[in-house]
């Protein structure tokens, strides 16, 4: 009987509409939060993956005009392409959308209205820069200048790519419009402000009870609540956003870390009300969980939960899981420079199940820093992706491939190594569980490595070559964990577990499976597997060089 457990909702950090995905945020936030979603749909959890792209702001208005296309071309193109490459890589969104939708823009000034009537809201005089050439208030990456605290030029008014420091308005040096060069004025202007400040007391509470949090993150936080909260402007006088809601407020926009975050409610409400369900009450019935990079923890642990306290209709998330950034060889990635790799530079070069199994055997949960690193990433594929895990479930097929014509043998009497073997098969499930409970996925996958470590063992020990008699529990107890390891590889390998079931000639689809059922013997005696294949092909030198040789160049 499928017991159902819990509604679940997942989201991943919606990516800007830019083309900027890289290798970095597929490691923290679109593979584990898949990983962990489809986790959760094993054990018989109604759990959705919400996801959708973050269309609004000043970078893609300023690169849309670049390109000369509307803001509405640039992004949907985007959309697009994403779309293609998180399904390549086996990202199960359940709904795919966008903060520009309907849906959202709806959403986001119903949030507006709501903390305004709350008195949250308030409305103050400041002063913009102004680019009198091109007639436009110049807000964030409008304008570019020089960095106060490290000299770098070039860079963006509101925080220096060189440092990190985030800048207040009006702090960078040498300001000129980023579209025409010119030195900018100021101009008045009226702004919306939502009272974070207010909430500060609030949001303490929240993060000190809420004891699954990450630690490590949340005394980040409390530290910046102590140290004082400042009141957030939310508006922005440009053409591209979600319109203020008010009469007064005409030509203005709200600030794009206001409704992108709103945009996890308003998908989820589109996916219910898709299905005839109550999104609302769903929403507040589900456990919620956000996955992130570290780079947003501070929208993600406090305009985030403040905006939902201050409306008091839609729940806080429970789980803000937070992983760090992605090195490529002890260097942060950098387009420009090259120091890159992209979803599709590596698609071109290895399967996805590849890049999944590497990223999520080397990705704590925890806001640490990860190391890409080309040769690790061929040792860990060839070592034990597939001198492990591979090598077991290829020779105990082709074993009964090639000795019992393809017919799994009848068991007879177990002696005390097939009983030990088989407490392990009925044990392995609920151990690698209890950590992806726990959002440790690269601790459940070593869980996993080690179960097929004490499968080969078992096999080696058993000698099904040379001693008849054994050879029929061994190879009766080895197609059934080559069973179980399909399951609870699901999460982690979606593409090769599918063929892997097909091969093992199982019923339906790995992805329908349920995760308890891994613990069970389940493949029967005189159950015909079909031909086997080769799972998953070395990963040779040459390429491994050739990827190594690239990056050497650009250090020299
Ligand atoms: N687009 C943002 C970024 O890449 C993340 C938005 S996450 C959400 O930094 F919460 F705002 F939706
Ligand atoms: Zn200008």
């Amino acid at each position: 009987m499928v017991v159902k457990l819990a509604d679940i909702v997942i989201t991943a950090a919606l990516p800007y509409a830019n083309g900027k995905i890289h290798l970095g945020h597929i490691t923290s936030t679109y593979l584990p939060a898949d990983i962990q979603a489809r986790y959760f749909r094993l054990r018989g959890d109604d759990a959705i993956y919400v996801c959708a792209t973050d269309d609004f702001g000043t970078p893609i208005l300023i690169e849309a005009e670049k390109e000369g296309k509307t803001p509405e071309e640039f992004v949907a193109y985007w959309h697009k392409a994403y779309s293609q490459d998180f399904k390549d890589l086996g990202i199960s969104f359940d709904i795919f959308h966008k903060t520009s939708s309907g849906e959202n823009k709806k959403l986001t000034q119903y949030f507006f209205k709501k903390l305004q009537e709350g008195g949250f809201i308030f409305k103050k005089r400041v002063s913009q820069p102004y680019c009198r050439n091109c007639e436009k208030t110049l807000p964030d990456r409008y304008v570019v200048g020089t960095c106060p605290h490290c000299n770098a030029e070039e860079q963006y008014s509101d925080g220096c790519e060189k440092c990190g420091r985030t800048l207040a308005q009006g702090e960078i040096k040498d300001p000129h419009c980023a579209i025409c060069g010119t030195k900018p004025t100021t101009k008045e202007s009226d702004h919306y402000f939502f009272k974070l400040s207010e909430f500060s007391s609030e949001l303490e509470k929240w993060l000190v009870e809420n004891e699954k949090l990450q630690p490590e993150v949340k005394n980040y936080v409390l530290s910046w609540i102590r140290e004082g909260l400042r009141d957030w402007d939310v508006t922005r006088d440009i053409p591209w956003g979600v319109p203020i809601p008010l009469k007064e407020a005409e030509g203005k926009v709200l600030y794009n870390w206001f409704d992108n975050h709103l945009c996890y409610i308003s998908t989820t409400l589109k996916y219910y009300s898709e299905k005839k369900a109550d999104g609302r009450e769903r929403w507040n019935a589900s456990k919620i969980y956000h996955f992130i990079g570290k780079d947003i923890v501070y929208h993600h642990f406090l305009f985030l939960p403040a905006m939902r306290l201050g409306a008091k209709e839609f729940k806080l998330p429970e789980y803000i899981p937070t992983r760090g950034h992605l090195l490529l060889h002890g260097e942060k990635f950098s387009k420009s420079r090259g120091w890159y790799v992209s979803v599709r530079d590596f698609l071109n070069l290895f399967p996805a199940d590849y890049l999944r199994y590497y990223l999520a055997s080397i990705t704590p949960h925890s806001p640490s820093d990860i190391n890409f690193d080309w040769e690790d990433f061929q040792a860990k594929i060839n070592n034990e992706l597939i001198a492990n895990i591979g090598n077991f479930i290829h020779r105990t097929l082709t074993f009964i491939w090639r000795n019992y014509g393809g017919e799994v043998p009848h068991p007879g009497k177990y002696d005390a190594s097939d009983v030990k073997f088989k407490d392990e098969i009925a044990n392995v499930a609920g151990n690698v569980g209890e950590e992806l409970k726990k959002i440790e996925l690269n601790r459940g996958l070593r869980k996993i490595v080690e179960f097929s470590k004490s499968c080969n063992q078992y096999f080696q020990g058993k000698e099904p070559w040379s001693n008849k008699t054994q050879a029929k529990n061994c190879l009766y107890l080895c197609i059934n964990a080559v069973r179980s390891l399909a399951i609870m590889l699901e999460p982690y390998l979606p593409f090769s577990t599918e063929i892997l079931w097909k091969q093992l000639n199982l019923q339906d689809s790995v992805h329908k499976q349920r995760w308890n059922w891994a613990s069970k013997l389940a493949i029967e005696g005189g159950h015909k597997i079909i031909k086997p294949t080769i799972l998953f092909e070395k990963v040779e030198n040459e390429k491994i060089e050739e990827e190594r040789e690239r990056l050497r160049r650009l250090t020299n």
